[in-house]
């Protein structure tokens, strides 16, 4: 029986990766359809299928939505038969995390999973968006995200030991950002501007020396939580805020007794550091390479972190197209 914990956990690592390679692969064939809708459906179903190879027990926690509207991988679903303790799993998902950019033939779009054990990921209830900060390892506890994005800023440069012209801020293109590229500018940052992808975004704000120094503003909470894992693995620092932004939101989540003008700590959100992440490129980006595809083999660059043992490794996979002897 393969486990996440002690000397089983690298194997853990490697066939979790099977998850994104096999989501990855489903989604190359629908780089630049216009579809979004199925191009996600093809990685759900194949995300699904490879989870159910894997002797686990797990609940999806961050999903594709509630069991009406989405087949698999809905949120609550129950993922494996395996019953032992040590495989008793939180799962989230994201199939394709930039369906815009899969359907528009972009770069940037990843399959990705995170796991963690049973009952340690936060329930965003009925919150879509949340505000996030994420910074690498050297800013851990060193920036608190309610003070003014210039104090953020000077507090950033002097834990990463450079001027603050030198910083790069990752944040998404969207109106509701004007003001904070804005202040990022005005503070003298430089503004990494990308019109989805905050997982990305995240992961590279976590990982020392990767170009991006940050990650600021307001994106999907399900991506938050999932990048959350992500940054405990790597040891950076991650804080949300719930954010709603349709007004539907805001009174679902005020009914749901859920505070809008707290700040998570990372613990708060991810309360394990035995977490496991896998994201494979589908198209290529910032962090990976995307699906390449030949006659016999295809590709697959994954990303591999453990929050257990820290490391994080990336593959390139060239795995027959047809199974041998199939
Ligand atoms: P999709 O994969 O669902 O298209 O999400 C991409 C994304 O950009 C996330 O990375 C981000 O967290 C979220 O959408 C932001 O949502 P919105 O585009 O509604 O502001």
């Amino acid at each position: 029986m393969m486990t996440m914990t002690g000397g089983n956990a690298p194997l853990f690592l490697y066939a979790l990766r099977t998850v994104t390679e096999g989501a990855a692969s489903a989604a190359y064939d629908w780089i630049g359809r216009g579809r979004k809708e199925d191009g996600d459906g093809a990685a759900v179903d194949a995300m699904r299928a490879a989870l159910g190879q894997l002797a686990i027990d797990g609940v999806v926690v961050i999903g594709e939505g509630e069991k009406d509207e989405a087949p698999a991988l809905y949120t609550g679903e129950r993922i494996g038969g395996a019953s032992t303790e040590d495989v008793q799993l939180d799962i989230a998902v994201d199939p394709v995390e930039g369906t815009t950019y899969l359907a528009n033939g972009l770069t940037n779009a990843l399959a990705v999973i995170a796991v963690a054990p049973r009952g340690t990921m936060m329930d965003p209830g009925p919150a879509f968006y949340m505000e996030k900060l994420v910074v690498p390892p050297a800013a851990r506890g060193k920036i608190d995200p309610t003070w003014p994005v210039e104090r953020r800023l000077t507090a950033l440069a002097q834990a990463l030991n450079k001027p603050i012209g030198e910083l790069t801020i990752y944040v998404l293109e969207k109106p509701r950002h004007r003001g904070l590229v804005a202040r990022i500018h005005e503070a003298g940052a430089r503004v990494a501007l990308y019109p989805a992808g905050d997982v990305a975004g995240a992961l590279m704000a976590a990982i020392p020396d990767s170009g991006i120094d940050a990650l600021m503003g307001t994106g999907g909470t399900p991506e938050g939580i999932m990048s959350a894992c992500a940054v405990r693995a790597l040891g950076g620092d991650f804080m949300g805020r719930l954010d709603p932004q349709l007004p539907t939101e805001q009174i679902a989540v005020k009914e749901a007794g859920l505070d809008s003008t707290r700040w998570y700590a990372l613990e708060d959100i991810i309360r394990s550091r035995n977490v496991f992440f896998c994201a494979t490129g589908i198209t290529t980006g910032l962090l990976l390479e995307g699906v390449e595809r030949r006659e016999t083999h295809e590709r697959l660059h994954t990303l591999m972190i453990s929050g257990a043992s820290g490391e994080r490794q990336i593959m390139s996979n060239w795995r027959p197209r047809t199974r041998p002897g199939a």
